[in-house]
């Protein structure tokens, strides 16, 4: 039998972990800005509707970018320009920033002129900023005219600079020599400028051959003498926007076109904007982009920190507002403004209850005196548990490292148990090869997850502990945080962050319930993931292999960010060790056949398996099923051999591609195959 004998066998009988190392920071989740359905970004700018690149994806032509696929990154630009790159646009302000062109007059040493240009823009519906551009000159024997339209009428105007040695020009200084500046006037939307000399440079050309003449955002500009023999062939100006063509805010309201939407308010641009419109933004307590619909959305004060309600009580997010509910056994209004909550008076049943209960108790009391020496004796069992399980090994670990109050704390086991009602069948939430996993609340009432695992083994329980201490410190916003662990029952019980919305698997496996997920959120699940691999692989202080990667152990959050979780099989390699034999350990499907036949464990292993969860997200079957047809049977096989086929869109899952994602989609399909390379070294 041939190595692919052994191979073949072997995928079969185990597979692995994942992996995979990307370095794609996960960019933070955000709100729609686009459009629906429209492209998101242009090269490094994020388009924001009422901008848009594309016919329906802009509210009116005033808000056109043009997005150049030519360049590498594309290149945004300005309505129909083709050469005022646009780099920023704010909402708030309703204001853009753009590169735009300087115009210069240069000289040969000869006096000849070797180059002269002159840069119109007009910008329709938009205008330049007064308050945050100037006009600005710079050279030593120049001037420069700048000349426009507001409304119907001519504008021009000039600045002079002279200078006759460099040491003249003083840096910062723009008050002509060397540099002039001048403000614009409110309302210009169409400029020409233009830059000249009066002596063809020849007292200067030494040190300045040039004029240069440009509108320039002032905050961005300070004038340095190296600007007079080399200024930039571009720089950035502000321009305003506002939703016009209705007049202003109290004219626009109730007409049909009106721009702000469902839980929006209009607003008049901030003094600084000279656009003549209105703006929109959302209503107290919505955020979001106010221009779409259903664009503004609820503010999760709760979530955000961003309520008063007091200790005692419950903050509840509600559309555009929050409620406080007290705790049980409290009452009132749990606002901090308001009386907050205070405790329920005792009723008069209560006070019988209760006085009965005290004699009740006296008498139980004495008989409890006789139970005290079998406690003792369960507190012994507690203590040989707890050494048992490395307890005090983890407690030197821990008390060696100052703050502490960043790294795992030792539950006990009551508060364990209190939190998740005796282990009550009903708080389970995952069961596993590894253990159950409850859902518990601590005193606090935040909810957690308390992972009750199956390991015993006595040799492991350095290693557990090691464990334990190093994943407590890593700090990674999609790694399912350990909040501590308990030591006293006889398996150890792992507490972490409650991840709210399920497992990946279950987001892609169980459609019916769930509604599908987009493919930029699969995108981003699977740079997240890759972030995390990379971060374990690479920047955690010791290189930790996961071996477990599967979509099972990628929990996903409210907002679809991922976290991994499951640590259970995870690995610690010392630095000077680049592999590490082990036993074969992992999950079949995922499994990486290489590891399978040499049992020499990488960190390629996990990017073999993150390469099975992105075929995963992108095919939404599962990876091995006896269900289907047996050439599809190993979905990564079919994924394999139909890429090979060129037939990689008849397998995606339904709905995720469309004409703006295939060839990202192709690109992903491509890193997939890489990472399923069978030889490890020649995956990412
Ligand atoms: C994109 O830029 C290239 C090079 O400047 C130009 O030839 C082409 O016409 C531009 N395409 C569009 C759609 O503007
Ligand atoms: C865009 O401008 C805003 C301020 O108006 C700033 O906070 C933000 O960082 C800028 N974004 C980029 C990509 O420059
Ligand atoms: C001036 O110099 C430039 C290059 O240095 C040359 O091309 C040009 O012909 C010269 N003109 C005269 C009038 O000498
Ligand atoms: C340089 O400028 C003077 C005017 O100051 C002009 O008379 C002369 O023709 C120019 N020289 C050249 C070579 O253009
Ligand atoms: C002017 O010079 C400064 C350095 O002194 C430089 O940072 C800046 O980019 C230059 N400005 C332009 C418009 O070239
Ligand atoms: C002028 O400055 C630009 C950057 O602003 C630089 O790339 C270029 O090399 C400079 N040219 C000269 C002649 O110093
Ligand atoms: C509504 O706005 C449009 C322009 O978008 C304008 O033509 C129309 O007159 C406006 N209607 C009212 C009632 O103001
Ligand atoms: C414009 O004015 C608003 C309020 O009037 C202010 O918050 C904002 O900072 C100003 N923007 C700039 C760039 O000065
Ligand atoms: C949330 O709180 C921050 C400061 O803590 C504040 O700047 C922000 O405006 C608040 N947001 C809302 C929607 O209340
Ligand atoms: C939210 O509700 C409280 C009363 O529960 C009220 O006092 C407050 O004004 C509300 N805030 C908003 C923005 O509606």
């Amino acid at each position: 039998m041939g190595l692919c004998g052994i191979c073949l066998r072997l995928v079969v009988v185990v597979e692995m972990l994942l992996l995979m190392a990307a370095n794609a920071a996960p960019p933070p989740p955000q709100l729609a800005q686009a459009k629906p359905g429209c492209p998101t970004t242009c090269g490094g700018l994020q388009i924001v509707y009422p901008f848009g690149t594309k016919r329906g994806c802009y509210l009116n032509k005033a808000f056109l970018i043009t997005c150049n696929y030519t360049y590498y990154p594309p290149k945004p630009f300005l309505r129909q320009s083709t050469t005022v790159v646009v780099t920023n646009i704010s909402l708030e302000e309703g204001r853009l920033q753009v590169q735009s062109l300087v115009s210069k007059d240069c000289y040969h040493k000869n006096g000849t002129k070797r180059e002269s240009t002159v840069t119109s823009l007009t910008l329709g519906e938009l205008t330049f900023s007064d308050t945050q551009n100037k006009f600005t000159v710079i050279g030593c024997d120049s001037y420069g005219r700048i000349t426009g339209e507001i409304g119907s009428k001519h504008y021009s105007k000039g600045c002079i600079s002279e200078c006759n040695y460099k040491d003249d020009a003083t840096d910062g200084d723009c008050s002509g020599s060397g540099c002039c500046q001048i403000d614009i006037p409110k309302g210009l939307n169409g400029i020409e400028v233009s830059a000249s000399s009066f002596n063809n440079h020849s007292n200067v050309w030494q040190f300045n051959p040039c004029t240069y003449a440009f509108v320039i955002e002032d905050s961005q500009f300070r004038f340095g003498s190296s600007n007079l023999s080399n200024t930039s062939e571009s720089v950035p100006t502000a321009i305003d926007w506002s939703i016009t063509g209705q007049g202003n805010c109290d004219k626009a309201k109730n007409n049909a076109s009106y721009a702000c939407n469902k839980n929006a308010l209009r607003y008049q641009p901030p003094a600084n904007n000279s656009a003549d419109g209105y703006l929109c933004k959302c209503d107290h307590s919505y955020h979001g982009n106010p221009y779409l619909p259903n664009g503004c959305q609820d503010f999760d004060e709760c979530d955000k920190g961003n309520h008063t309600c007091v200790k005692q009580a419950h903050c509840i997010n509600t559309p555009g507002n929050y409620t406080c509910e007290c705790f049980k056994g409290y009452k009132g209004d749990g606002r901090k403004e308001g009386q907050g909550c205070i405790p329920n008076q005792l009723q008069a049943t209560q006070i019988v209850i209760g006085v009965s209960l005290g004699f009740v108790m006296l008498l139980v009391g004495s008989s409890l005196f006789f139970f005290m020496f079998k406690k003792r004796r369960l507190i012994k069992l507690k203590e040989k548990f707890f050494q048992q399980n490395g307890g005090f090994l983890l407690q030197q670990q821990l008390s060696k490292r100052t703050g502490a109050s960043d790294t795992a704390k030792i539950f006990s086991e009551e508060e364990l148990k209190k939190a998740t009602n005796n282990f009550d069948e009903k708080r389970i939430i995952g069961r596993g090869g590894y253990g159950t996993v409850y859902k518990g609340f601590l005193t606090d009432n935040n909810p957690v997850a308390i992972k009750k695992s199956k390991i015993v083994d006595q040799s492991q329980i350095e290693q557990f502990i090691n464990e334990v201490t190093v994943l407590s410190q890593i700090n990674h916003r999609n790694v399912v945080k350990l909040l501590g662990c308990c030591l006293e029952t006889e398996v150890p019980l792992l507490v972490y962050e409650y991840v709210t919305n399920g497992t990946l698997f279950d987001h892609i496996h169980n459609k019916d319930e769930k509604p599908t997920i987009p493919w930029e959120t699969r995108l981003r699940i699977a740079a997240e993931t890759a972030g995390v691999l990379s971060y374990l692989h690479s920047s955690a202080a010791t290189p930790i292999i996961h071996r477990d990667v599967k979509s099972t152990n990628i929990l996903l959050d409210d907002d679809f960010t991922a976290k991994v979780s499951d640590f259970g099989a995870s690995k610690l390699v010392p630095i000077d060790e680049a592999q590490l034999s082990t036993m074969v350990q992992g999950t079949l499907g995922y499994l990486d056949p290489e590891y399978l036949h040499t049992s020499q464990l990488t960190e390629k292993s996990d990017v073999y398996s993150f390469g099975v969860v992105v075929v995963e997200l992108m095919t939404g079957k599962k990876v091995l099923s006896f269900d289907r047809p047996e050439e599809e049977r190993s979905m990564v096989m079919y994924f394999l051999f139909s890429l090979n086929a060129g037939r990689l869109f008849e397998i995606l899952d339904n709905g995720i591609v469309n004409d703006d994602n295939r060839e990202q989609t192709r690109e992903v399909g491509e890193l997939a195959r890489r990472c399923l390379r069978v030889k490890g070294e020649e995956r990412p």
